[in-house]
């Protein structure tokens, strides 16, 4: 994959993510999203790829614009051909309510290397590149927090876990107590947390527990950039949801998902922050009409990370949505 595409990728979180932000803490979830999504749709118009959407905003029939399947980008003769995983507002409660880590996101893969994951739920570990090959998702919370803190030449008090703060996450949030780890509870937004535990001056060096599944690609895809780790396992609510796995391709129902088995090849991650989070800056507005915009873009082949800080001038490039 060409790596000056990945500017290109960015001007669609940005676009995405300035659209949302618009809405935060309206207390409006769906028109936040819808925000988003326009924007982040429109945006792909004008990038030369032949994108498939794999992992997007739902199937055909539930979700008109950017649904899994959905063919994106500016198709050419020597457009490449790229699998796509999404998610114009990872976080759309956190952007209603004005809170904590919502983001723009969108991962690029060569065909074929994204787990085409269902809309359930995942049990999730992540870890960044100083703990890599530490984690499992086998064991328990804390043997991994151990080994975790063992690679980390760090004492067991001194490791923070991001953890989704949801009932089904009781046990191991007493679990991790009992252990006298630091625990960051977070209200939603797993793919910031797990790309937040990627980077050492975030100060998170694990997220555990159970989240989206299709968020759990994207943290996946993040690692392969950074080099860290993400183990996940599908888990049902019900049986409608192991035929819609069945459905999607996956054979076995309880397999433990490896970073390579979620994202492999030349990955491309790239995100824009909505509201202020662990890593990005949401987006700002300024006097005159400008507004920033903080984003990360990230290349597995390279492991290259990159910043990128943006100021549009919305007298000039009015925001289309
Ligand atoms: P949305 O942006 O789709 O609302 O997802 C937010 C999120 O918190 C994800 O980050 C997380 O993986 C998932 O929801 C958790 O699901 P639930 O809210 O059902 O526990």
């Amino acid at each position: 994959m060409e790596r000056n595409l990945s500017l290109e990728f960015v001007r669609i979180t940005e676009a995405a993510a300035l659209a949302s932000s618009r809405w935060m803490g309206r207390g409006l979830e769906k028109q936040a999203d819808q925000a988003a999504v326009d924007a982040m749709r429109k945006a792909f118009d004008s990038v030369r790829i032949d994108g498939t959407v794999v992992i997007g905003e739902g199937e055909r029939d539930e979700a008109p614009m950017l649904y899994i399947g959905e063919k994106v980008g500016l198709r050419g003769e020597d457009s490449p051909a790229v699998d796509i995983a999404l998610d114009p507002l990872e976080g759309t409660t956190i952007c209603a309510n004005g809170g904590v880590g919502a983001i723009s996101v969108i991962a690029v893969a060569e065909k074929g290397r994204f787990l085409h994951a269902p809309d359930t739920y995942m049990d999730k570990i992540a870890c960044g590149p100083g703990a890599k090959g530490a984690i499992d998702i086998d064991k328990s919370a804390t043997e991994n927090i151990h080994r975790v803190a063992e690679a980390l030449r760090k004492s067991v008090s001194e490791i923070t876990v991001v953890i989704l703060d949801r009932p089904r996450h009781a046990d191991l949030i007493a679990e991790v107590r009992k252990l006298g780890s630091r625990i960051q509870l977070i209200g939603d937004g797993d793919v910031s947390a797990a790309v937040a535990a990627g980077f050492e001056q975030t100060g998170i060096d694990l997220l555990i527990g159970i989240g989206g599944a299709p968020e759990g690609v994207i943290s996946a895809a993040a690692m392969q950039c950074l080099g860290g780790d993400f183990q996940g396992r599908l888990k049902y609510r019900n049986e409608e949801e192991k035929g819609r796995a069945l459905k999607m391709g996956i054979k076995d129902l309880h397999q433990k998902f490896s970073c390579d088995e979620l994202a492999s090849g030349s990955v491309m991650f790239i995100a824009t922050g909505v509201t202020d989070g662990p890593l990005l800056k949401g987006v700002k507005f300024r006097s005159g009409h400008r507004v920033e915009t903080h984003s990360v873009v990230m290349r597995s082949k390279t492991g290259t990370t990159r910043f990128v800080e943006a100021s549009h001038n919305l007298n000039r490039k009015p925001l289309s949505v």
